[in-house]
């Protein structure tokens, strides 16, 4: 546990850059000076704060990073709604020790309109939630790699919650070379095992109960029997029980591939899923052992 602090908040580049690359301590071992980068949209909440104490445990100088970026939402979607809270976020960050937050507008991160330059994710970005949201990951890997570059982090810590954002950021960094090794970090749930997202935000006390089957459909995955197969309808009958909650998509992938795996398939393997509770769209996944 680290001593509370008061976050230096860096609005440009220039500052980000200044700042942290004056900070290595001469003499301090190359693990102390290691850099390392959590980026957020902020509204923070305990998922996160785990991402940012683990990051203090890579490296000291941390750089927590707070942008609501608008390429990754989509014409119909809540960029606009999207919950902002940058003094509330700081001083939580504060709390852990966390020395820097780099909250740039989007003008800064975007001065040159319509963007020019894309990341391009792939084919998998056009599944499961790219299926129901075109271009999010282009634009979560767009700004992914913009802070890489602006940051140019040794370690680069993101939460196993976004499965799909994880597999597709560790895809672009093996694919483009990017020097900089991705840490990932076990979801945060609350007691009932509702994995903790920022739109949880946006559910009322019968939706939030109703989210939890995301998270039972995938425990009921884990104890079934009878293979994916097996798997597969053992969560779908948790999700079709419950009244408030509208299934998307449920698929057990490769854990290498990110495609969906052959019933035969044997071994590890991950289970996704994303279901709609009121107008919120939720999102779970966790480790499943077929045997
Ligand atoms: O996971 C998120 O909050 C965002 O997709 C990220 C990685 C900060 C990029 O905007």
């Amino acid at each position: 546990m680290r001593d509370t602090v008061t976050p230096e908040v860096l609005h440009t580049v220039a500052d980000l850059r200044d700042r942290v690359a004056s900070h290595g301590v001469a003499g301090r071992t190359r693990h102390l000076n290691r850099v390392v980068l959590v980026p957020t949209m902020g509204a923070l909440h305990a998922g996160h704060l785990a991402l940012a104490a683990r990051a203090l445990e890579l490296g000291d100088r941390v750089v927590v990073s707070i942008f609501v970026n608008p390429l990754q939402f989509g014409p119909e979607e809540d960029l606009d709604a999207y919950p902002r809270t940058l003094r509330d976020d700081v001083a939580r960050l504060g709390e852990l020790g966390v020395p820097y937050v780099f909250a740039p507008t989007a003008r800064e991160m975007y001065p040159d309109l319509p963007v020019g330059t894309r990341v391009t994710a792939g084919p998998v970005a056009s599944r499961y939630e790219g299926a129901s949201r075109p271009g999010h990951f282009d634009g979560v890997l767009t700004v992914v790699t913009k802070l890489l570059n602006i940051v140019q982090p040794d370690v680069v810590v993101f939460g196993q919650k976004d499965a799909q954002q994880v597999f597709l950021v560790q895809r672009m960094v093996a694919d483009l070379n990017l020097p900089v090794s991705v840490e990932v970090v076990p979801t945060v749930r609350d007691e009932q095992g509702l994995a903790l997202s920022s739109r949880n935000r946006y559910l009322d006390a019968a939706q939030r109960r109703g989210a939890r089957a995301l998270s039972a459909a995938l425990r009921a995955a884990a104890s079934a029997a009878g293979g994916v197969v097996g798997a597969i309808a053992a969560a779908q009958a948790v999700i079709d029980a419950e009244p408030l909650a509208k299934l998307d998509y449920l698929v057990v992938v490769h854990p290498q591939t990110f495609l969906p795996v052959g019933d035969d398939h044997h071994g590890t393997a991950r289970m996704l899923v994303a279901a709609m509770v009121g107008t919120t769209r939720l999102i779970d996944n966790a480790p499943l052992e077929i045997s």
